[in-house]
């Protein structure tokens, strides 16, 4: 991820408050963390906007046990503020076959199992 994304030292990462370690070590730069929704466990997307900082380089949204995070709201911010986005998907196996080859709205989609 580290290469994919071209980050520097000192650049940040948002991703949710609840996930497993493995998203923080895939993009070996500064995590920010966000809060998550009670209602899925995924990250708050209304809470994104405010941890962005001139050093955030990506959002990891991680769709949490099958449940797809707010992609609508989150593409929406990354786009107004220019940032990447790449998925956590190691959750979402079985919802990936019902995806296109590429997905329509991420850089980079990812898992690790
Ligand atoms: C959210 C999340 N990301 C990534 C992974 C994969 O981690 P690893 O490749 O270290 O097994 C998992 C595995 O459970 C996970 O739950």
């Amino acid at each position: 991820m580290l290469l994919l994304l071209d980050t520097q030292p000192g650049d940040e990462i948002i991703m949710p408050s609840y996930t497993f370690v493995s998203t923080a070590n895939a993009f070996v730069r500064v995590p920010v963390f966000v809060d998550i929704r009670e209602d899925t466990l995924n990250i708050d997307e209304r809470l994104i906007e405010v941890a962005i900082t001139p050093r955030t380089k990506a959002i990891a949204p991680v769709h949490h046990a099958g449940i797809s995070c707010d992609m609508d709201a989150i593409m929406s911010i990354t786009k107004r503020h220019h940032l990447k986005v790449v998925e956590d998907a190691a959750q979402v196996l079985c919802h990936l076959r019902a995806l296109p080859k590429k997905s329509p709205f991420n850089d980079l989609l990812f898992t690790m199992i």
